[in-house]
């Protein structure tokens, strides 16, 4: 007898099919095994340098407890990708934020809070949001939440490129080092480490494809990138890193 709940496990093994059969662009997670460690701010300035190599790119805030992208953003839409994953609207009427960084745009979707929304996120759905993305950009990078949680470890799975992030601090490092084992015994493969306010200390990883330096000003995102002048010695490091991630994903 096929009850409901295996139609609906069907359904959503289809939609996982489907997602990784759709031509189009590349999804890309940065999960983290400790929580602030730079998550958020390297989605946007990677996913601002992307954008500068003139590819289409997408932020999407899957922190759906405790987003953060809208206030980088500077807005938060009426109907974001909470609301879409929580049923309160189609995935056609999710909106996003424009911003523009230096000469040209970054597309951030921002998430409204599921404890304002007092729902439940429908991770079923992430499928058919993410086959959506991939059909409209070239990158399409995740924000995600803290830690091996199914809210970070779904997405992970579905993603076609991941970068471990850490700090360039020992509790930080163990953390990813036991994150990455984790994730590489559910079959999925990590691309390499970005290293985050980097001081110089000693690392312990192997594959670290990126060190990010300790730098105060690297939370004026996006206005960094449409100064003039003086522009920040991070910026040229994230610029490194996205000629790198065209390379490897
Ligand atoms: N390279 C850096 N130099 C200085 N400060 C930084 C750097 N990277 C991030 N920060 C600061 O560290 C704090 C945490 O950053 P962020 O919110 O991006 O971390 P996160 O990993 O997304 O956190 P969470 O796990 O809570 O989602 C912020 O105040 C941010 O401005
Ligand atoms: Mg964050």
């Amino acid at each position: 007898m096929i009850t409901h709940d295996k139609i609906k496990k069907i359904k959503e093994i289809i939609k996982v099919y489907e997602l990784f059969r759709t031509p189009g662009g590349k999804i890309i997670s940065l999960p983290s095994g400790k929580g602030g460690v730079g998550k958020t701010i390297v989605t946007l300035h990677l996913g601002a340098a992307l954008a500068n190599r003139g590819f289409s790119v997408a932020a999407l805030d899957f922190n759906f407890a405790l987003p953060n992208l809208h206030s980088y953003a500077g807005d938060m839409p009426g109907f974001t990708l909470t609301h879409y994953l929580c049923g309160l609207c189609e995935l056609e009427k999710v909106e996003y934020v424009r911003v523009r960084v230096d000469k040209h745009q970054l597309h951030v979707y921002p998430s409204r809070s599921i404890v304002d929304l007092e729902r439940k996120v429908e991770l079923e759905k992430l499928p058919e949001l993410l086959k959506h993305m991939k059909s409209r950009y070239d990158y399409v990078l995740i924000d995600l939440p803290p830690g091996v949680s199914k809210y970070s470890i779904y997405p992970v799975k579905l993603s076609d490129c991941v970068f471990i992030v850490t700090a360039d601090e020992r509790a930080s490092y163990l953390d990813a080092t036991k994150l990455s084992k984790m994730l590489e015994t559910m079959g999925v493969t990590i691309s390499g480490y970005i290293v985050n306010k980097y001081e110089k200390k000693m690392s312990v990883l192997k594959n670290v494809i990126c060190e990010i330096p300790l730098d105060s000003r690297i939370k004026r995102f996006p206005d960094v990138w449409n100064k003039k002048l003086f522009k920040p010695g991070f910026l040229k490091k994230f610029v490194e890193l996205s000629e790198k991630m065209v390379q490897i994903c």
